[in-house]
């Protein structure tokens, strides 16, 4: 794993848009997976900045999303599916019908599961960008999901559910459940990086390049990855 650590997270952001827009300028074609959270925020921003001042054209790039909430559908404004809309997809070039992400009011959850682990076998990801939860998770593969995972619909841990919960009204409006993109399937991106930012995310930044590579840390699994970078900005690679 190649580390990088940023000034901040502003700095993050900008040395991620260059690596996620030098995968996009040398093939207008790429897969791109794509990641929700607070993290990738300033990289979106940037991408749409870039966008609006250099053209950078996103006309043919297709996307593929990490997880999405259960029981809410596409429309609600803390899906992912609506995240991704208005944080990014509208602001750029992007044909909505080549961007994808699981269907959260599916009612048959394994035929849905299936449904996206046919088609991320079809759309290999150039890229794969990742956020990093507070106890080490990756999309929602929270600790002890079997590294050999694919699309599987999971119970959030009280962990997980108190940290997202500043981004609801309330707690109790927090799905339990969330169908996630496995951590097999994250692996298989022809390159991945990920972004840590902030203090509450140096635990699992050290875990993550320093610790052993266990399913207790699901982000460990990132060490066998032969095209990995970690972007961290200082707070975040405080215990390196
Ligand atoms: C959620 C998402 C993850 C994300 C994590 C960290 O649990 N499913 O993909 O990485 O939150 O979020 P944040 O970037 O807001 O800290």
């Amino acid at each position: 794993m190649k580390l990088i650590i940023a000034k901040d997270y502003e700095d993050m952001s900008a040395k991620a848009l260059e690596m996620m827009k030098g995968v996009v300028v040398h093939n207008p074609y790429a897969v791109l997976g794509l990641a929700t959270g607070t993290t990738p925020l300033g990289l979106y921003r940037h991408m749409i900045e870039d966008y609006n001042s250099h053209g950078t054209s996103y006309a043919h790039i297709r996307t593929v999303n990490l997880d999405e909430y259960q029981g809410l559908p596409k429309n609600h404004n803390q899906s992912y599916a609506y995240f991704m809309r208005e944080n990014l997809f509208r602001h750029l070039d992007i044909e909505a019908s080549n961007t994808y992400i699981e269907n959260g009011t599916a009612q048959d959850e394994q035929a849905e599961c299936a449904r996206y682990n046919k088609l991320l076998a079809e759309m290999p990801r150039d890229i794969q960008l990742l956020g990093l939860g507070s106890n080490g998770h990756i999309a929602f593969n929270e600790p002890n999901t079997p590294f050999g995972s694919e699309t599987h619909v999971v119970d959030l841990t009280e962990n997980t559910i108190k940290d997202n919960a500043r981004l609801f009204a309330d707690i109790s409006e927090v799905p339990r459940k969330a169908f996630t993109m496995g951590i097999k399937q994250i692996m298989q991106a022809k390159q991945i990086l990920i972004l840590a930012s902030g203090a509450n995310k140096a635990d699992a930044v050290y875990k993550t390049v320093c610790g052993k590579v266990t399913e207790e840390v699901p982000a460990s699994v990132l060490q066998l990855h032969p095209n990995c970078i970690l972007i961290a900005d200082k707070e975040a690679a405080s215990k390196l």
